[in-house]
């Protein structure tokens, strides 16, 4: 089954701008093979990346990658089936983000309970994908 998977986490202070080229590198040297496509956007402390692909597949390089010791904080924000992908061309497309306004996009308040989907789109998630989407055209 087709699915999307958004995720949200805080960059480490170790995950330098060359670590960010190595992700990448692993991203689309790994991605291809399993047919799976996203996005991936980060900021001075933040990461929001889009998976799509098979659900089994993006659920388990999920997990992988929530290992990966350059981010911590990693808090999923939606799975669920899609019809089509909203990122085919990309294995990872990358976008560095304006850090004020990544940080007001995916500030996840632990009081507010707010996640970057309530403060983007009033949990209205294919509007939300739409705003990411954007951002890279
Ligand atoms: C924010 C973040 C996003 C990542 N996204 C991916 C990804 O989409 N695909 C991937 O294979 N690895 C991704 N990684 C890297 C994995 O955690 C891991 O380092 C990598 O898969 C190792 O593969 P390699 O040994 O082939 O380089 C990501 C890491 C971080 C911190």
């Amino acid at each position: 089954m087709l699915s999307q998977l958004i995720y949200v986490s805080v960059r480490t202070a170790t995950c330098t701008e060359h670590e960010i080229e190595k992700i990448l590198d692993s991203s689309n040297r790994n991605n291809g093979t399993k047919d799976i496509t996203g996005v991936l956007l980060y900021s001075k402390n933040k990461f929001l990346q889009v998976l799509e692909g098979d659900h089994d597949l993006i659920l388990s390089l999920y997990d992988h990658i929530k290992m990966d010791k350059r981010h911590t904080n990693v808090v999923m924000i939606s799975i669920k089936p899609i019809e089509s992908r909203y990122f085919p061309s990309w294995q990872m497309g990358s976008k560095k983000i304006n850090t004020d306004s990544f940080d007001f996009l995916t500030h996840m308040d632990a009081d507010s309970k707010k996640d970057f989907l309530d403060l983007l789109a009033g949990k209205d998630t294919n509007n939300a994908i739409r705003i990411i989407h954007k951002l890279f055209v």
